[in-house]
């Protein structure tokens, strides 16, 4: 039946229930119109699905600046497919995502959780992003439109942003991701020059929908809908989450006394429907394949919809290795050539960050730490010494635990396993656990401690937790939520410690309860019990590290940031390695001349040690495969493709653009158009190393650039020794600038593969926009003489040609 019709045959009020969640991730299911329960979950580097917790694992691919730094649309649209697999295998119609807010400043907290700095190669990877998840049938919601380029007060903020920069920097992304076909679009928590995102009429509705022609639904951020006529009538067509929020009763109220027009919600209900018979969550959907399968145990291993199965594992690898950025190799040290021992060193080495703390986090069946990926190799002896641990909070245990749901008589209502200390039920807690009758949830756990001492423990969380060792209550407390953000009590917890003595050898039996249940019909349960073994201090750490290192062959020291830094929900306070890993790596750098550093981080970080190491090998969030793509490239079976998406400064203090901290509930964007290579360009400034900046493992050289009309070849030479690939970039420059704007911009890309020796051509279309400005009348092709360069950074240009319009 066609859509209308089905409208026709829904009461206001089933059309209203049809606009809220019926839990944290769903929209609810209309029996009498053939309409299933519509599934929604993140997104963006896995699908996590309804649970918030390792029962439910799911593929971790790199985080998104990993994504970008490979340039390559075709991997980034097989990582797409590859989510929709996942997402079918485990019920979920929707992944809420892909991020394409920009790389503003490197204080965003979600910085790791964007493509980039710039829009062109934010829209083209956003683009490739939601066509390869929709290939597969599940929807996709762009997010955050628009303006969500950092966290502070995210809810209330006012991003007081012009027309051209809106136009040609912030929305441009969005408008790509229109055109490539989204099927959804999240609205985001701030407002944009004194209206809240959801409740924005000139930007929902004129442009997305009317201008652009979006047929798809807005869904809110989560609880970003706080009005209901306002919202109704500003184009949000969903709020999430449910069961209770603005709309409900409250809408079918407004429509009534007609503050709100039923066409409105008519027009909400069809887009809904659309997106359901898009993902086959409606009966006679024309869609690819049968609705999402029930959940099933094994991760990336389910195939998509119509299509082969794609193996989740060796293509997390391939990408994280794709995404490596070699930013320095001096006397090319890199890849290692015969080498018989490897000081192995940094806390992150053994405990890997895969990905960016928040609504990001997904839970791998599996992590491969470089660690385990160097031993892997098993022809190099490696030894590990942490160095130094930079972490605030400690770390769950990685011991096999039981989760234990309680009613108030203290009787199990049923129990679960977890792989470790982390507890975490989100909106909907297990099917068996009867919400009515939760009285609190207990973790157990048996540690065998592998060294006497000090062990300390933690708990990190909100509320009251009883913590017995041994059936000894070493902790029995209440702890309060710190800060505004909401999001923070299970985003960024407090934390208190408890030490207690142990004996290597000797099992102990770990448990912490804590009152629990279902509020307005969801379920929040989020708590971790940490651990750390005994520690003889990072002064001996170090000392310990020196040693290893000096006694090495190579040392590689892994650097990381850590959950503390790099999060949804706050921002970054600097840009500096936390901790004491900037003294480390100095250290190590002073008694091995072959140091090389991976830095394990979403964003830019400080490297003041820069130039004593020989290399840096960035490897962003990795995911889940991280080891072995590590070995893969250290060792030089893989190329470290990767290229950066974003700039990066030598110092915090250098950075053009650094605000994010909001002045009268206000964050001004005054920059303009000027952000990333634009603002440093003009600036004058010299970062560390510049956008588009990564080295890989051969040389090439740029041999001969040809235009016809805006059609761009050039040819390219591998004339290194081993086979390698290159990302030749783009960019273009009016001959007659105007002087208030940015001198040139990423205008196209392509990635090439060669052999030594090898020449490639790559024949590139400049786009239409790329020659437009928006002015007052709005879009306007300049015409006149241009110079494209094509080159391997925005600074490193190697051939220019003359393009005219
Ligand atoms: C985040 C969104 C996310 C949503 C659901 C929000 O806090 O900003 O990106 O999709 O939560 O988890």
């Amino acid at each position: 039946m066609d859509i209308e019709s089905l409208i026709g045959r829904l009461d206001l009020s089933a059309k209203v229930r049809l606009l809220t969640g019926a839990d944290m991730w769903s929209l609810p299911a209309l029996p009498e119109i053939g309409l299933r329960r519509l599934v929604m979950s993140d997104g963006p580097i896995g699908v996590r699905g309804e649970q918030w917790s390792s029962a439910d694992p799911s593929i971790a691919l790199p985080s998104p600046t990993a994504l970008a730094a490979t340039w390559d649309v075709a991997l980034v649209r097989q990582a797409g497919r590859l989510l929709a697999q996942e997402a079918r295998r485990k019920g979920v119609h929707v992944l809420l995502a892909p991020t394409l807010n920009l790389h503003r400043s490197p204080l965003g907290g979600r910085h790791f959780e964007c493509f980039s700095e710039d829009p062109y190669l934010t829209g083209e990877l956003g683009a490739a992003y939601v066509e390869g998840v929709q290939e597969g049938g599940v929807g996709t919601t762009p997010k955050h439109f628009v303006a969500n380029d950092f966290e502070t007060d995210r809810f209330t903020v006012n991003v007081r942003v012009g027309e051209k920069a809106l136009r040609e920097v912030y929305l441009a992304p969005f408008e790509r991701v229109v055109q490539a076909g989204a099927w959804g679009m999240m609205a985001a928590y701030n407002s944009v020059n004194g209206t809240t995102m959801t409740e924005h009429r000139a930007l929902q509705r004129d442009l997305l929908k009317d201008e652009w022609g979006f047929d798809g639904c807005v869904v809110s951020d989560w609880t970003a809908a706080r009005s209901t006529a306002a919202t109704a009538g500003g184009g949000l067509d969903v709020a999430m989450p449910g069961p209770s929020g603005p709309w409900g009763e409250k809408l079918e109220a407004a429509v009534r006394e007609g503050r709100v027009a039923e066409e409105v919600v008519d027009d909400q209900v069809r887009r809904v429907l659309r997106l359901a018979r898009r993902v086959g969550a409606l009966e006679d959907s024309p869609g690819p394949g049968p609705a999402p399968a029930a959940p099933s145990p094994t991760a990336g291993s389910v195939p998509a919809a119509g299509g082969t199965e794609i193996d989740g594992t060796a293509l997390a690898r391939q990408v994280a290795a794709r995404s490596f950025t070699l930013l320095r190799n001096e006397g090319g040290l890199l890849p290692l050539g015969a080498v018989r021992s490897v000081a192995l060193i940094g806390s992150a080495a053994g405990e890997a960050r895969v990905m960016g703390g928040g609504s990001a986090q997904v839970f791998p069946a599996r992590v491969v730490s470089p660690l385990e990926g160097l031993r892997g190799r098993g022809d190099v002896e490696v030894r590990h010494a942490i160095g130094t641990d930079p972490r605030v909070r400690l770390a769950p245990l990685a011991t096999p635990a039981r989760a234990l749901f309680l009613d108030a008589t203290g009787e199990t209502l049923a129990e679960h396993p977890l792989a470790g200390t982390e507890a975490r039920w989100v909106g909907s807690l297990p099917p068996d656990v009867d919400p009515a009758r939760l009285a609190a949830v207990e973790i157990r756990t048996v540690y065998t401690p592998g060294a006497s001492g000090p062990h300390e423990f933690s708990i990190a969380g909100v509320g009251a937790f009883t913590v017995k060792i041994d059936g000894d209550t070493v902790f029995d407390g209440t702890i309060t939520a710190e800060g505004g953000d909401p999001a923070a009590a299970f985003l960024s917890p407090p934390e208190r410690r408890i030490t207690a003595t142990l004996a290597t050898g000797t099992p102990v039996e770990l448990s912490v309860r804590h009152p629990a249940g279902a509020f307005g019909g969801m379920a929040f349960v989020s708590f971790t019990l940490g651990h750390a073994d005994p520690s003889p201090g990072d002064d001996a750490l170090i000392a310990e590290a020196v040693g290893v290192a000096a006694g090495a062959d190579v040392a590689v020291v892994v650097a990381s940031t850590t959950p503390e830094v790099e999060s949804e929900g706050f921002d970054r306070i600097g840009l500096a390695l936390p901790g004491r890993q900037d003294e480390l790596i100095a250290r190590v750098a002073g008694v091995n001349p072959r140091t090389v550093v991976v830095v394990n981080a979403g964003s830019p970080v400080e490297m003041p040690w820069l130039e004593q190491v020989a290399a840096v090998l960035l490897t962003w969030f990795p995911g889940q495969e991280a080891g072995d793509a590590l070995a893969d490239v250290l060792f030089g079976d893989a190329e470290p493709g990767g290229r950066l998406p974003t700039t990066w400064p030598v110092r915090q203090s250098d950075v053009p653009v650094l605000n994010v901290t909001p002045a009268g509930g206000e964050v001004a964007y005054d920059e303009g158009l000027f952000i990333g290579y634009r603002a440093w360009e003009r600036a004058g400034r010299a970062p560390a190393f510049w956008f588009g900046h990564g080295l890989g493992y051969t040389t090439w050289s740029y041999d001969t650039i040809a235009v016809t009309g805006t059609t761009v070849t050039v040819a390219v030479t591998n004339t290194g020794r081993r086979a390698g690939r290159e990302v030749v970039q783009f960019y273009l420059a009016a001959v007659n600038r105007d002087p208030d704007r940015p001198a040139r911009r990423l205008a196209a890309f392509d990635v090439v593969d060669a052999g030594p020796g090898q020449t490639v051509v790559t024949t590139v279309h400049l786009p239409e926009r790329a020659f437009q400005i928006w002015t007052e009348e709005g879009w306007r092709t300049v015409s006149g003489d241009y110079t494209v360069e094509a080159g391997r950074s925005v600074a490193d240009r190697r051939l220019a040609a003359t393009v005219t319009l």
